[in-house]
């Protein structure tokens, strides 16, 4: 793999949760392999569990980690091409690359979408620019469009708790108080269809997602109705993306509550925290036996360390 920006850059997701089972499972021979070499890790957006949970896959790798928030600490960089740099952003993108190239020998980025301009935010212009001009292998930490180390570690928690080939997955959305972006439901969507799960998607009326990505999925505007008989309710809230980046909802009405839970087939919480309680979902539910959140954030370390051994088997 020479780069993971998407769940697509996967050729055999199979494979890969075998090798992330193995090792959770302490079976895989990952230990200390990447001795002596550089993980850069650069956000430019706040983090808890990407930005822990892949300095401690490094750790097991044996890699050395080089963190940088590239928000508070870096220059103003300038993304486009061709451009008179005379205003406030001192450095280009194409040399900041370059540059970090010389230090690490592998990248993860993390640059959420702006949700001011859909044009420029479904362009990923941090990342692709990474891509573009780094002679690294680039990791995608959350760009503006996807978050495909999440969507890994969901399909391994999916794998742990389902009891059949083809579980029946609702991802719900849920209220906030702030414009979030799409891309953990984007790379949840693509994950599910990849592993060809029962996906039904459920938001209110002005909140369907990109339909690119939606594409041959059931989109169910009651909420109540999409819930029935699922296996795996997986929570999320994200800003409209027709009305681009505008919260169109205040009230609770679509919390996830014990009482939409009861309509399922018992069916396990997942959600990629951070989570705002008794907002997105209530105390009753997150707390309860069939919350997987800490399953997911656990695995979200044996996602990344797979996933940093399969950019790096060239340089072994
Ligand atoms: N789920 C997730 O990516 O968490 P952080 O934003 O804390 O990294």
């Amino acid at each position: 793999m020479k780069n993971f920006i998407n769940s697509s850059d996967i050729q055999d997701y199979n494979y890969l949760l075998g090798e992330i089972n193995k090792c959770k499972n302490g079976l895989s021979n990952s230990k200390s392999i990447l001795k002596n070499k550089v993980l850069g890790l650069i956000f430019f957006n706040p983090s808890l569990r990407t930005r822990l949970s892949t300095q401690k896959a490094a750790i097991n790798l044996g890699l050395k980690s080089i963190v940088m928030n590239f928000k508070d600490d870096g220059w103003q960089l300038e993304l486009d091409d061709n451009i008179i740099m005379s205003g406030n952003k001192a450095e280009h993108i194409k040399d900041a690359a370059k540059v970090i190239s010389q230090y690490c020998d592998v990248v993860g980025i993390r640059a959420f979408a702006n949700l001011e301009n859909k044009e420029i935010d479904n362009s990923d212009k941090i990342i692709n620019s990474f891509v573009k001009h780094a002679s690294i292998p680039v990791l995608n930490l959350e760009s503006s469009v996807a978050h495909p180390l999440q969507a890994l570690a969901d399909a391994v928690t999916i794998n742990e708790n389902k009891n059949s080939n083809k579980p029946k997955i609702v991802l719900t959305w849920a209220p906030h108080p702030k414009p979030l972006p799409h891309a953990v439901s984007n790379s949840f969507i693509k994950m599910c269809k990849i592993n060809n799960y029962d996906l039904t998607i459920t938001n209110p009326k002005g909140y369907d997602l990109n339909t690119r990505i939606t594409d041959g999925i059931e989109i169910i505007h009651d909420q109540n109705k999409a819930f029935k008989n699922a296996d795996f309710i997986y929570a999320k809230n994200w800003s409209s993306y027709d009305d681009y980046g505008k919260v169109l909802i205040s009230d609770n009405s679509w919390m996830v509550n014990d009482n939409k839970m009861k309509l399922t087939n018992n069916a396990y919480f997942m959600h990629c925290l951070p989570v705002r309680r008794n907002v997105v979902v209530s105390d009753s539910v997150l707390d309860s036996k069939k919350s997987l959140v800490i399953q997911q954030a656990n695995n979200r370390t044996y996602a990344a360390q797979i996933i940093l051994k399969e950019l790096m088997s060239d340089e072994k």
